[in-house]
């Protein structure tokens, strides 16, 4: 019962937060954004060489002209839903197509860049053979960011403004898959022991650059993507890798409130995706979807064997699926991520929303 309360609320909120994203103005100066392919817009694209790229249809499908982007989705993806939601008309480019345009990280007008890239860990070595900006990479290429800042504010003013800005962190779930792909044999525990102290070390350097707030976006249960649920003979989500993905969540929660009784000025958001999903999984009509097992784009048993590309099935009614791929949501699933995060209750985004991060001064 509490669940279908809940959902119901929550449907509310996605409509009048939809109908919002069209009102606002942009309430904080700027975006950063950090991770794997849920945020990613396109990074991909500009690495020479990567494997993980989506700069192909049927990927794009429902943009204009379905012009492929590079997000691995049929249309805009979580990054975008924020940026909109926190007023902004499109959200940050990928940094390294800002770097390739002469002196575009110079200009006086900055509302941001987008670091994340698809693959990409909280370990170096997770999909490095795939050609993905690792995290530690991502935030060297912050570096660059902040150093061109300072050269046209001011480091005074660069203070305020990247103390003001938002932080998007999305990341964690290919370090899990990695962990299983490879059949690691480290306890479970210490691993995830070793991705908190990475993921700390990325917290307090940002930090020591000046971020202040953080919008941590948390795992989701990834043992439900369409690719997992190919190798449970009943198509189910596969158990072992949701409870790791649930003990890494609850790891980063304990280790966000230590990090921010740490650093003074800290605030943070810590949204809670795995409950979401399953939330959705658990009662899709309530967000007016109707499949949430099989990919939209793709070949093969549950659509997902294969990953999607011009030759794929592709699905008709794309609003009513959760998954667009072998393991990524469809535009409709990323809004609903990106609208509940930004103004849900605290059951799944803690110990504030989005929103109040935004306008907390
Ligand atoms: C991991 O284990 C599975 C099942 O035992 C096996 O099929 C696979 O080849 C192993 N992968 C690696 C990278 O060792
Ligand atoms: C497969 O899915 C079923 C639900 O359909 C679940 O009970 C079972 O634990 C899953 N198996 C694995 C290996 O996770
Ligand atoms: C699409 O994917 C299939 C299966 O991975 C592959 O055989 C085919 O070459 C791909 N087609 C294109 C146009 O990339």
């Amino acid at each position: 019962m509490e669940n279908i309360y809940v959902s119901s609320s929550l449907f509310v909120i996605l409509c009048i937060a939809t109908f919002t994203i069209q009102l606002a103005n942009a309430t904080v100066p700027a975006i950063y954004i950090f991770g794997d392919s849920i945020v990613d817009v396109g990074t991909n694209t500009y690495i020479p060489g990567s494997t993980a790229r989506a700069n192909f249809p049927f990927n794009g499908v429902d943009f204009a002209h379905s012009r492929p982007t590079g997000r691995f989705s049929n249309g805009l993806n979580s990054a975008d839903f924020l940026a909109k939601l926190m007023g902004f008309k499109r959200s940050p480019q990928p940094y390294l197509f800002l770097v390739s345009l002469q002196s575009s990280l110079k200009r006086r007008k900055h509302r941001g860049a987008n670091f994340a890239s698809g693959g990409a860990g909280l370990l170096d070595t997770t999909n490095e053979a795939r050609k993905v900006v690792s995290l530690t990479k991502q935030i060297q290429q912050f570096f660059t960011v902040y150093n061109n800042r300072v050269a046209v504010l001011g480091s005074d003013a660069t203070k305020k403004m990247l103390s003001k800005s938002l932080f998007f962190v999305s990341v964690g779930s290919n370090d899990i898959f990695v962990y299983f792909s490879t059949n690691n044999t480290m306890p479970p525990v210490l691993y995830i022991t070793h991705l908190m102290h990475q993921y700390e070390a990325y917290i307090k350097t940002l930090y020591n650059f000046g971020a202040r707030k953080f919008g941590i976006i948390g795992v989701p249960p990834i043992g439900c993507c369409p690719a997992r649920r190919v190798y449970n003979a009943t198509g189910g989500c596969l158990e072992g890798m949701n409870n790791f993905a649930r003990a890494f969540h609850f790891a980063l929660d304990t280790l966000m409130r230590k990090i921010s009784s740490e650093l003074p000025e800290m605030k943070y958001s810590l949204g809670n995706t795995h409950e979401l999903i399953i939330n959705v999984i658990q009662n899709p009509s309530h967000f007016n979807l109707k499949d949430v097992e099989t990919a939209c784009c793709g070949a093969g048993r549950l659509n997902a064997e294969i990953p999607c590309n011009v030759t794929s099935n592709l699905c008709v009614n794309r609003k009513e699926y959760l998954f667009w791929d072998m393991c990524h949501p469809t535009q409709t699933a990323s809004q609903l991520v990106a609208v509940t995060l930004y103004d849900g209750p605290p059951r799944f985004v803690t110990p504030i929303n989005f929103h109040q991060l935004a306008d907390d001064n």
